[in-house]
């Protein structure tokens, strides 16, 4: 018998946004497959981090008046609360702003160099005069050079679609500090991704069984044909000022946050390596694959069977060729959006440092929710902490999740309807009400003893135990089929209840050996169910592990029924029903009607600017799922009613020090004190002009706390194609307060 030897990871998050519910599906996913794993007897070893470094964190760090170090440690934590909530159980999630990440990505890159992998070269790219730093195209804004659309960003235009270099915008300016920017040159330096060794590598690499067929094909895409050399070099360094780790015998260069956020993984493991005495090496350099593990590679779909521990290694045992040494496994869990940096850049990095490559990655669709791209203005763009909010049982959307993974790189929908019927429905309708409807007899009328059990009605649970159906299904990542055969099987159960009829033989006479065994067997069931969801749902399974008076459940024992004259606990409710409410009070607490407030522009920029760095690479071949606003057609007359909009009466207007675009208003809406906003309309007016007009103001947005100061509102502008940008005014009689609708 084997144990196989595992090292698990998922895409390390940046660590300037909060965890949300399209994240979610990717760490559940992972930490379904680890349990798994474990409960296999496998001994899989679980790691992440927070991915810390580069420009948009740097900024927002700024913006907050606090070091991107408190930044990132703030973030860590609340990442990390989080996954615990939702039960992602991380051997070790560490952060790639350590000493082990900095170690291995200086080894690496030395290494790189010292095999003429490396070079530099000076490129031109837009810089900032004011801010002192070259921008990356996400915070070059300006007009689109196809269409006109104003505001567009740097690599490509939301209105017309068009992709360029930020080179070809029409009157660039910087989202950071609205000034306009230079061409200057700097000298950057590239990973030689072009070389011949690197091309034929991910060549052999790409076919060797490590991908998804769907990801192969991508990547066959990328690669080009036998010869045609697609491949570019790729940038791996920034100049300062940068968050991030400097390039060796480099002065002011630094890593490009991508090029050791996936060292990160390594760095993770090093530090659990640290804590528990693991052996870095074993996991990490190159090694003899045993036959099995080049099979499953072989059968090229990416989703082969790989032996199955103990459970497969039980039909195996008297197979001769059964593999002796056990060479260890590494896996990475990622989102379709970085399968380029995980299929290319990183294995290439790895082949050429000597390091071991990756056993498979396994790559995820998007979230979608109602079956659209989540959206802050549907109020879809949901958090993990909102969610731990509102519905607090965070193993629903892991049953739920659970029941759309099926181990391709599909797109998943979170319909919330279907959400709420399918915890209704299946997991307490037809799982947790076994334990429901039997437990209470057990406790009232044989002082919570059990009896003897049908072996018949156990003999398709016990069957499914040791067929290893199920765990086939959890191996290769199919758990929708896994959740579907368990819960046919609950359904077997419910029917063997609902033909003993429990509740009537408790009335009769005489029937008291009956009642005991049907509950007994109800009982051994449940158990089972709950053995089979227990990578699912694993606060709940050990929940019913302690009602039933039961050591924590493996797949790795023998079956037995649970035995006559065993004791359970009192029956505890382990689960309610999901009340829809909860899930409207939740959509409706996330939807916000986002203003595009000029002055907050920079705020998002910097948000999607990292998202967006990997769209560069490959531009449009793979779709970015952004949360972002959406529109809709039509609103309600209700949707615009929620709009406050007041005359105002500009009291005063003066410039702000330090700001580009911005002017601070002092308005009066007739409300006693005066309030002050932050309008971005400084390159068409002169504050003086201004004073003692009247405009329009949206007077109950959420006021926004700006680097200047509390902005407690909005006024309205026009602007079009044409350059130019036009306060409204009211006609003439219109007083301060007054309520526009
Ligand atoms: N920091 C990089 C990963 C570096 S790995 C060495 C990153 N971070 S992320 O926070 O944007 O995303 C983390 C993971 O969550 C990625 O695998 C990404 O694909 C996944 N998801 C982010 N949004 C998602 C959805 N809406 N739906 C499904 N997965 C999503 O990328
Ligand atoms: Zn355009």
């Amino acid at each position: 018998m084997t144990t196989r030897k595992i090292l698990v990871t998922s895409a390390l998050p940046y660590a300037n946004g909060s965890i949300h519910l399209g994240h979610l599906v990717e760490y559940i996913q992972t930490d379904i497959w680890v349990r798994f794993q474990k409960m296999q007897g496998n001994e899989a070893h679980y790691v992440c981090a927070d991915d810390t470094h580069g420009t948009p964190i740097m900024l927002r760090a700024e913006k907050e008046g606090i070091t991107s170090e408190q930044l990132i440690a703030r973030v860590w934590q609340e990442h990390y609360d989080d996954f615990s909530e939702f039960h992602v159980d991380f051997d070790h999630y560490g952060s790639t702003n350590s000493n082990e990440t900095r170690v291995s990505a200086e080894t690496i890159y030395r290494t790189l160099r010292d095999k003429n992998l490396i070079e530099v070269r000076s490129i031109e790219q837009y810089y900032d005069p004011v801010k002192n730093m070259f921008l990356p195209d996400r915070f070059i804004k300006g007009e689109c050079p196809k269409c006109g659309a104003k505001d567009q960003y740097g690599d490509n235009c939301e209105v017309c679609g068009a992709a360029y270099a930020p080179t070809e915008l029409i009157a660039p300016y910087s989202a950071v500090s609205g000034a306009k920017p230079e061409l200057r040159n700097s000298d950057h330096y590239f990973f030689k991704l072009s070389a011949d060794s690197c091309q034929q590598f991910l060549r052999n690499w790409t076919r060797s069984g490590t991908l998804q067929t769907e990801a192969a094909n991508k990547m066959q895409e990328w690669l080009g044909a036998e010869g045609e050399n697609k491949l570019s070099d790729w940038d791996i360094s920034r100049d300062a000022p940068y968050f991030g780790f400097e390039i060796p015998d480099a002065p002011g260069k630094y890593f490009y946050v991508w090029l050791d956020a996936p060292v990160g993984y390594m760095g993770s493991f090093k530090q659990l390596c640290n804590k528990t005495g693991l052996n870095f090496d074993e996991y990490w350099l190159p090694q003899s694959q045993p036959e099995s593990v080049m099979d499953a590679r072989r059968q090229g779909s990416g989703d082969a069977d790989i032996p199955l521990g103990r459970q497969g290694a039980a039909d195996a045992a008297d197979n001769a060729d059964a593999p002796s040494v056990t060479a260890t496994e590494l896996y990475h869990f990622i989102g379709k959006d970085i399968l380029y940096f995980h299929a290319l850049f990183w294995p290439a990095m790895l082949e050429h440092a000597g390091y071991r490559t990756p056993t498979k990655l396994f790559a995820h669709g998007f979230l979608t929710v109602n079956g659209e791209k989540m959206s802050k203005s549907r109020g879809t763009f949901i958090t993990a902490r909102s969610y731990i909010d509102h519905i607090k049982n965070t193993e629903y959307l892991r049953y739920y999740y659970a029941s759309k993974l099926n181990g391709t790189m599909e797109d998943l929908d979170l319909s919330l309807d279907d959400f709420v019927t399918k915890v209704n429905s299946d997991l307490i309708g037809k799982y947790i009400n076994i334990a429901s409807r039997c437990a209470g007899f057990i406790a009232k009328r044989f002082e919570g003893k059990l009896g003897n059990t049908d072996t018949a009605a156990c003999a398709e649970f016990q069957e499914a135990f040791t067929g290893g159906e199920i765990a086939r299904c959890y191996e290769n990542r199919d758990f929708s089929r896994a959740l579907r055969e368990i819960m046919r099987l609950a359904d077997v159960a419910n029917q063997y209840i609902a033909e003993k009829k429990p509740w009537e033989l408790a009335k009769q006479e005489g029937k008291d050996a009956e009642l005991l065994e049907v509950c007994s067997t109800a009982l051994t069931l449940f158990r089972d169910l709950t053995r089979y969801l227990k990578p699912v749902l694993p606060k709940l399974a050990a929940q019913v592990e302690t009602f039933l008076n039961i050591p924590p459940m493996t797949w790795n024992e023998k079956w037995v029924a649970l035995s006559s004259g065993h004791v359970i606990n009192t029956y505890q409710h382990l689960a309610t029903r999901l009340d829809p409410k909860l899930v409207e009070a939740m959509v409706a607490a996330n939807q916000e009607s986002l203003p595009a407030s000029p002055a907050s522009g920079q705020g998002v920029a910097a948000q999607s600017e990292q998202r967006h760095a990997v769209h560069q690479q490959h531009t449009a071949s793979i779709e970015v799922a952004q949360a972002e606003k959406d529109f809709e057609p039509f609103i309600s007359i209700e949707d615009f009613a929620k709009v406050d909009l007041r005359v105002a009466k500009i009291v005063n207007a003066e410039q702000v020090e330090g700001a580009a675009k911005l002017l601070k208003l002092t308005l009066d809406i007739g409300e006693g004190n005066s309030r002050t906003v932050f309008a971005g309309i400084k390159s068409a007016y002169d504050p003086e002009n201004l004073k003692g007009r009247l405009t329009v103001m949206v007077a109950n947005l959420a006021p926004r706390k700006m680097k200047f100061g509390l902005s407690e509102g909005m006024v309205l502008a026009a602007s079009g194609e044409a350059s130019g940008l036009f306060i409204l005014s009211p006609d003439d009689g219109a007083t301060p307060g007054m309520r526009i609708k």
